[in-house]
């Protein structure tokens, strides 16, 4: 397989399914509310806060070269105006320690939680949020960008706002809430527009761009009419505030099919995922094709990608099929820029609790010992073989 100079080879996590100890943000408070629709409590994660060091050690030994993490707010600005330098101090350390190892480091700013304090001021949908989250953007590039290459400001938007509003599965928790999920769409795309002009004028050199999620369409005959609609209304008005970014970010797992009519459901008997998505290695390179012709300006980054399962054999050839396809879409000119594999541990997977494996690396809840599973060493001779030649 042969890659751009430079490509970015790595994983990515997020501070609440891997940090453990995250009590001060909306979703801890989520999972403990009486009722909550949360199979279980995140608790101690995989205690990535403090095993970092060997984690990102153990990342540099498996020749990657790329991180994203969050930099969580609700540890950095427990309170409104309150600033914790030691939180701030702990991610300059999470840094430090990256650029030691040769890796990287890629920040995310907001995935998927919220300080409780802003939660309860309104979270998403008051556009007070939107200021808030400027003045932290602003903050963490004052107070660490000279560390790091790449922000992505907010994780999938698309699923922030749709997870909270309309299938209650995020905190708030709404189910079918049309006119908050519009609301908070606007105010999620003020916050990343202001966030992005607060961090150039601090740092005009960081790179700033953000992430959605996205299905790869598969389309039957008679049905390009249909998707092309589909793909225009959901991630139109999304590719639009992301067009002014250095690079967009694709999170795609999995494949859409559309019929005449619109999307479809996967036709019977493909393999699933524990997630029960179509097992799809080639749809994150064919997703990076399509959107190649839809805003060929925008440099892409695959910053999530992976297959929750606990058959690892299954996750080796999910790896070797998508790089092998992110490769031949690079070689016919599709500007893609790195590859982050979802995820580096078996983390939290949000409502449906530990039990969807994403890992290439496994761990012992008990004593955090981390096992690196066969997947991890198939990605590794890969990343070797395109970075030695
Ligand atoms: C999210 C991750 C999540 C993954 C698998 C992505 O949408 O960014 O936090 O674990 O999908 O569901």
């Amino acid at each position: 397989m042969r890659f751009p100079e430079g490509f970015l080879f790595g994983t990515a996590t997020s501070a609440l399914q891997v940090e453990g100890g995250n009590v001060n943000n909306d979703w801890w408070e989520w999972e403990h509310r009486p009722g909550s629709p949360v199979a279980e409590v995140v608790g101690d994660a995989c205690d990535h806060y403090h095993r970092y060091p060997e984690d990102i050690a153990l990342m540099a030994e498996l020749g990657l070269n790329a991180y994203r993490f969050t930099i969580e707010w609700a540890r950095v600005e427990p309170a409104p105006g309150q600033i914790s330098y030691a939180a701030l101090a702990h991610y300059r350390r999470m840094l430090q320690t990256c650029h030691d190892h040769g890796i990287t480091p890629m920040v995310s700013l907001h995935h998927f939680t919220l300080p409780r304090w802003v939660a309860e001021a309104g979270g998403w949908t008051s556009p007070t949020t939107a200021v808030r989250f400027q003045a932290y953007a602003r903050l963490i590039a004052i107070e660490l960008g000279d560390l790091f290459s790449h922000v992505f400001t907010i994780v999938e938007a698309n699923m922030v706002a749709d997870n909270a509003y309309l299938y209650g599965i995020f905190p708030p928790g709404h189910v079918g809430d049309a006119e908050s999920h519009q609301r908070a769409q606007l105010v999620l795309a003020r916050a990343h527009q202001t966030a992005r002009a607060a961090i150039k004028a601090e740092r005009p050199e960081l790179l700033v761009g953000s992430s959605l999620s996205m299905l790869a369409p598969v389309i039957a005959a008679g049905g390009e009419d249909a998707a092309h609609r589909h793909l225009h209304a959901t991630l139109g008005p999304y590719l639009q505030v992301a067009a002014e970014d250095d690079f967009l970010g694709v999170q795609c797992y999995s494949t859409q099919h559309y019929g005449p009519d619109g999307p479809t459901e996967s036709p019977l008997g493909v393999e699933r995922t524990q997630m029960w998505w179509e097992f799809a290695p080639e749809a994150a390179a064919d997703m990076c094709r399509v959107l190649a012709t839809v805003v060929p300006h925008l440099p892409l980054m695959i910053s999530e990608n992976g297959i929750a399962t606990y058959d690892d054999t299954r996750r080796v050839e999910f790896v070797q099929r998508a790089l092998a396809a992110v490769s031949a879409a690079t070689q016919d000119g599709v500007d893609i820029r790195g590859y982050l594999h979802w995820s580096f541990l078996d983390n939290y997977e949000w409502n449906l609790g530990f039990r969807c494996t994403f890992g290439l690396v496994g761990y012992d809840p008990r004593t955090f010992e981390r096992t690196v599973k066969p997947s991890a060493r198939a990605y590794s001779e890969i990343v070797r073989a395109a970075t030695s030649s």
